[in-house]
């Protein structure tokens, strides 16, 4: 099933604060996650069959450098340290496209940072 999936609100789950002090983002706020290492912000959606899905995470890198991160499905990494390059600013959204395998079913997407700059901040997640 098609749509978006904000990282502010259930059934995500952001390892961190909802913040709002950066303008732009979609809902009513983004998820911001300490800068350690294995911080992690997840979504649950349901696929209506299994497969692949090209998903969309929604972020803003107003840091210095691109920060990476693993994305888990259902407590696999399918893709590694994937990039997710500095936007300009932290007001600055763009978004990752990744395709990832899925059930049928509920799925869980894990973006999980790599090393001890944490995530960016996250905004969503679009199916
Ligand atoms: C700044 C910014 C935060 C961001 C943080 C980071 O503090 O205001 O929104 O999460 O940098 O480096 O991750």
């Amino acid at each position: 099933q098609d749509g978006r999936y904000e990282a502010e609100q259930p059934p995500a789950a952001c390892d961190g604060t909802v913040d709002t002090n950066h303008s732009g983002y979609s809902g009513t706020g983004f998820c911001n996650t300490p800068n350690t290492l294995g911080a992690a912000v997840a979504f649950t959606f349901n696929a209506p069959q299994a497969g692949t899905a090209t998903i969309e995470i929604g972020y803003a890198n107003g840091g210095s450098d691109t920060r990476p991160a693993d994305v888990q499905v259902n407590g696999s990494t399918v893709r590694s340290a994937v990039g997710f390059a500095n936007t300009g600013a932290w007001n600055a959204w763009s978004a990752n496209t990744v395709t990832v395998p899925v059930n049928a079913g509920a799925n869980t997407v894990r973006v999980v940072a790599t090393t001890a700059s944490g995530l960016v901040n996250v905004d969503y997640l679009d199916v």
